[in-house]
């Protein structure tokens, strides 16, 4: 009895020497700087540099302490290792920048859930999240869209920023690339051309011009939202309808050509129906053969 008393003892304190060495630590190490992007991921990290394995269990989020993979699969992804353990939240949503808590428990004794690695709630920071124009069909939000305007029409641009609370729309920054590389801030631009308005979050573009193709980009927070200018010149447009009347102005033509060729061929068909009618037909013979009778007849009487 005694001996398995002090036997445990001895278990114990030489475990606690032993996990005495086990490490956890958090990254980011706070959430307090660490704000998300709407509709982009985040990683939260917890790194053991104690011997042995960390043995992570699970992520665990809010106050319900629910596990991440109660969550719809796909949302959050969870890779882990001896020495680390990440939680991905794929693509951040509103009800994440809700969540009061995330930590990871493991199974180690004395770190079941190790507090360097419990992050506070994640808050969102303003970002571009789409772009509007002045026509009400036109609501970009995702990369690679584009708008399409007929030379000297005028275009606005609307940069939709979120979430939209406390915000200095001022400090939206509009920029300009003819092939999506290399940008330049418009700004610098409307003192060259006049047909450019920027107003925080708006940009206008008065009577586009061909040269004024291009991409277009709104940016807040190190976060960009850019769009495509095309412009078709007024003749351009015309080309299609041209064509079509083209191809119907032909289709006419050949159509006359046609009726009348086969309205000369009708008459030249009944003028020889006419002359072959003549000559099969039955009672013309018969006359003939009734006179060519007439004529044997009249010849054996003589
Ligand atoms: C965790 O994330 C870091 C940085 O993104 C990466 O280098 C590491 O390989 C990841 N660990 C695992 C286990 O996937």
């Amino acid at each position: 009895m005694a001996y398995s008393k002090i036997f445990l003892i001895l278990f114990t304190v030489l475990n606690s020497i032993y996990y005495l060495n086990a490490g956890y630590s958090g990254v980011p190490q706070t959430t307090a700087d660490t704000k998300a992007v709407l509709r982009r991921s985040l990683e939260l990290r917890c790194i053991y540099d104690g011997d042995g394995s960390g043995e992570f269990l699970e992520w665990y989020r809010g106050d319900d302490d629910s596990s991440v993979n109660n969550e719809k699969s796909g949302h959050y992804g969870v890779k882990s290792n001896d020495k680390e353990s990440n939680l991905t939240i794929k693509i951040f949503v509103e009800a994440d920048a809700l969540v009061k808590k995330w930590y990871v428990k493991t199974n180690k004794a004395g770190y079941e859930r190790p507090p360097e690695c419990s992050f506070d709630q994640i808050s969102l920071k303003a970002s571009p999240q789409g772009m509007e124009t002045d026509r009400d069909n036109e609501k970009l939000d995702s990369a690679h869209g584009s708008v399409r305007r007929m030379e000297d029409e005028s275009v606005d641009f609307v940069c939709h920023i979120a979430p939209k609370e406390n915000v200095d729309l001022s400090k939206v920054v509009w920029s300009y690339s003819k092939d999506d590389k290399t940008f330049v801030n418009l700004l610098d631009q409307t003192t060259v051309n006049d047909a450019i308005v920027i107003k925080d979050n708006e940009l206008r573009i008065n009577g586009v011009k061909k040269t004024d193709r291009g991409y277009y980009r709104c940016e807040l927070n190190n976060v960009h939202f850019t769009v495509l200018l095309r412009v078709k010149d007024r003749l351009a447009a015309l080309w299609p309808f041209l064509g079509i009347v083209g191809v119907v102005v032909v289709l006419v033509i050949i159509i006359l050509i046609f009726e009348k060729r086969q309205k000369s061929n009708k008459k030249n068909i009944t003028t020889d129906d006419d002359d072959q009618d003549q000559a099969n037909d039955p009672l013309v013979r018969t006359t003939t053969k009734g006179s060519d009778n007439d004529t044997k007849k009249r010849a054996i009487k003589a």
